[in-house]
């Protein structure tokens, strides 16, 4: 019996700036419908894998295939419309557009569905605008941004930014969801009700999540799989329990943390 596929594989990843090597030659899966945390120290080259799985940066060596197809060399769009989305450790929303318009923006298209044919049945194109708004509607009191929905995203303070982005990446639908640093900026229970939600979505959708965090409580409690990178490479992968005791992790990233901070 032979493993079903992951929805994502690295192989040998390599990406330079100038003379330094940010990823240098990283290996891994993410298993399809896994919540899996990627963790290492400050400058190991996790957001910069990030980049390279949703098209903002290249290859400059090694493979990635998404659901068994290789995306290297593919734009963003182009691998967005492949059910691959992120969000930033910077966050990216559309500040000069209220709260709501920015999750209507990202609200899936229905499979055949184009602009013609929503001109032509007004009653299909109100019922995905209901769709739709009830799905961000959903979303924005989950994040506790529902009293916010009329307001310009750009009022919004950092920490709500960065739930907006989450939540609109969450609103797309797609396959996998790629969260930077989810948790950095917000406050905990804030933080508590991000990773809950994405609970729910893996259970009621399938969404795979592959989230960079460096709170090892919520890595430890909640993700199924954790991989960690050091100096461009993957050092370990395992379960959240191998990884704690795995002591090439412990003196690379967790220090003596790693033995007291069991959820
Ligand atoms: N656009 C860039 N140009 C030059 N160097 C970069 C660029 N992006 C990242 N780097 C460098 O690549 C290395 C890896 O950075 P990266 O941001 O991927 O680390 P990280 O693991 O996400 O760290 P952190 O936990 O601090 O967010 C660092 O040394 C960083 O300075
Ligand atoms: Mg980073």
């Amino acid at each position: 019996m032979s493993a079903p596929t992951p929805i994502l594989e690295v192989r040998d990843a390599v990406k330079h700036f100038d003379g330094l090597r940010a990823v240098a030659g990283a290996s891994f899966d993410v298993a399809r419908g896994s919540i899996t945390a990627l963790i290492g120290p400050n400058g190991a080259g996790k957001t910069t894998m990030l980049d390279l799985l949703s098209g903002f940066a290249r290859l400059d060596a090694g493979a990635i295939r998404l659901a068994n197809r290789s995306i290297a060399g593919m734009a963003p769009h182009q691998i967005a419309r492949l059910g691959l989305v992120r969000t930033f450790q910077l966050t990216r929303v559309l500040a000069g557009i209220s709260v709501l318009d920015n999750m209507l923006l990202a609200a899936p298209r229905q499979p055949g569905e184009h602009i013609p044919s929503l001109l032509a049945s007004p009653r299909l194109a109100r019922q995905r605008e209901a769709r739709a708004r009830l799905a961000a509607e959903e979303l924005l009191e989950t994040f506790g941004l529902r009293l916010k929905a009329a307001d310009y995203a750009g009022s919004l303070s950092g920490g709500e930014r960065k739930l907006l982005e989450i939540a609109r990446a969450l609103m797309t639908e797609s396959s996998i969801v790629l969260l930077d640093e989810p948790m950095a900026g917000v406050s905990p229970r804030l933080g508590r009700s991000i990773l809950d939600r994405i609970a729910i979505l893996r259970q009621e959708r399938g969404t795979t999540f592959l989230f960079v965090e460096h709170d090892m409580d919520a890595v430890m409690s909640r993700a199924d799989k954790v991989v960690v990178m050091a100096q461009g490479r993957v050092i370990a992968t395992g379960t959240p329990a191998e990884i704690r005791a795995d002591s090439m992790v412990v003196e690379a990233y967790l220090g003596g943390l790693a033995g007291e901070r069991v959820p």
